[in-house]
């Protein structure tokens, strides 16, 4: 039996980034976690796997639609899927290696297993139990079910069966049309299969200000992927390593069916906390079976933490690492805060979507005055020489103060440029402040300032 001053179970994002800050602060640490590797869902069969996968379905569609306009000749690339996985699989080894090499150099102790806990101020592990004065649950989410719909993870799948099917498909079918279905939709269009997306809304991406959301759905079309939207999927049957997914529209209530070699259920993610006793120790919930928690990440019952997916907000890796921070910081006695305002989203595709803050619908409905300042990437002479002249920049600004509000960005390397906003907000900024901040040139994040400039008197190059 050993002594901590804080348990972190679950080393996914929230845990280890968590784990880390409070040995860090000097406090010490254990971090319970029962899988082979560490990192959780996001470095093991989430964020990093899929990105491998997307750059190097990327660079495929690089060769077989770009290269000869750029007097790069020759035949496209064949794929061997073997080895495309074998890519996946080491990215994943060098970032879960990475994150037990910071946990030795931080003095952090795995402690390998699964955790319950039988009593505030005790986590057991196997026949092991460990004192902690701190207890932080950080054991994330699971994919979610669907009525009527048996995941086996090889014709019916999530998203971690997706990342490791036996071949690549020729038809695809994705139910709902959120961030893993987009993600993953893309990567198999890419490599040739025929993906149809069926999604229960009336517009793709729920949440996402709506004319990105239009835009996006424009340039996946362009790129192959089939939508039915208003489409409630009733069930799924599989006969001979096909499956058949039948649907309801919702504008008429007809019933329609469609078959292919392999299903992804994308249909959102539950918190994970089975196992760990939370009933018997009469942790409140949400009726959405998230973990009931006060500003600070305290449960109901003292001495007992809960941070990112297991509680409310945004399911987000980097959401639940600012949450492992501010829980670590805390218990060591320091007083941080986490600005949910500003907690950028992106979407991984090609182009990349990202936002941060309001959305024009949200503004509306607030009868908040706004100006919108926007510049397309066509405007922007390095995104048209790299053939991603495709979408645009929005920023959305507080009519009388010029306060940015929100940012919306559909484009190449979104995900990264949506950060100067990200710092321009955390700063109370206004967009005036962007406008007026030299950005090099020749480069994508000019676009940013032009829309910035936009939101004043006008974009240069529009
Ligand atoms: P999601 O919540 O983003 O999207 C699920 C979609 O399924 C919704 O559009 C919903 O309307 C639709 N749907 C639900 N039931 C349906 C039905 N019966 N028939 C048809 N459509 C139906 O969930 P997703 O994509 O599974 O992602 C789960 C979580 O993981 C999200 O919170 C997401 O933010 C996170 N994630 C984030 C990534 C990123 O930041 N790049 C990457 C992957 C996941």
């Amino acid at each position: 039996m050993s002594s901590y001053d804080v348990i972190f179970i679950g080393a996914g994002p929230g845990g280890y980034v968590g784990a880390i800050r409070a040995a860090q602060l000097g406090l010490k640490v254990g971090c319970v976690e029962g899988r082979e590797t560490l990192g959780g869902t996001c470095l093991n069969v989430g964020c990093i796997p899929s990105k491998a996968m997307l750059h190097a379905t990327h660079m495929l569609h690089e060769a077989e639609h770009n290269f000869a306009t750029m007097g790069l000749k020759g035949k496209a690339p064949s794929v061997d899927w073997k080895q495309m996985l074998s890519y996946k699989d080491d990215t994943i080894a060098q970032n879960t290696g990475g994150i037990e090499f910071l946990f030795e150099k931080n003095k952090v102790d795995w402690i390998k297993g699964w955790a319950t806990i039988p009593e505030a101020g005790k986590v057991k592990v196997g026949d092991d139990v460990h004192e902690a004065k701190h207890i932080v649950i950080a054991s994330g989410s699971q994919a979610a079910s669907l009525p009527g719909v048996e995941v086996d993870e090889k014709t019916v799948v999530t998203s971690t069966g997706a990342l490791e099917l036996g071949k690549i498909p020729k038809t695809m079918v994705v139910i709902g049309a959120g961030v893993i279905g987009l993600e993953l939709g893309s990567v198999y269009a890419r490599l040739g299969a025929d993906v149809s997306v069926i999604e229960y809304l009336d517009a793709i991406t729920p949440g996402m200000d709506a004319e990105v959301a239009r835009q996006f759905q424009k340039m996946l079309t362009k790129q192959g992927l089939k939508f039915t939207l208003g489409a409630a999927v009733q069930g799924v049957t599989v006969k001979g390593g096909k499956a058949t997914v039948t649907y309801k529209l919702r504008k008429d209530d007809s019933e329609e069916t469609i078959t292919a070699d392999t299903v992804l259920v994308a249909t959102g993610r539950k918190p994970y906390t089975e196992g760990l006793g939370l009933k018997e120790l009469g942790v409140e919930m949400t009726e959405r079976g998230q973990i009931k928690t006060d500003s600070k990440y305290a449960t109901n019952v003292p001495g007992i933490y809960a941070i990112g997916d297991t509680i409310a907000g945004p399911m987000l890796a980097h959401k639940a690492e600012d949450e492992g921070m501010a829980v670590a910081e805390g218990i060591a006695g320091q007083h941080p805060h986490v600005n949910y305002n500003v907690i950028p989203g992106v979407i991984y595709t090609h182009p990349e979507v990202a936002n941060v803050g309001a959305t024009e619908e949200m503004l509306k409905e607030e009868g908040r005055a706004y100006k919108v300042g926007k510049f397309p990437f066509m405007g922007n002479a390095r995104a048209k020489a790299n053939f991603s002249g495709e979408g645009f920049v929005k920023i959305l600004a507080d009519k009388e103060t010029d306060r940015i509000l929100g940012a919306h960005i559909i484009g190449p390397m979104a995900g990264d440029l949506i950060h100067e906003i990200c710092v321009a907000m955390e700063f109370g900024a206004a967009a005036e402040d962007l406008a007026r901040t030299c950005h090099a040139h020749p480069t994508y994040s000019e676009a940013v300032r032009e829309a910035a400039l936009a939101c004043g008197d006008g974009a240069i190059h529009a």
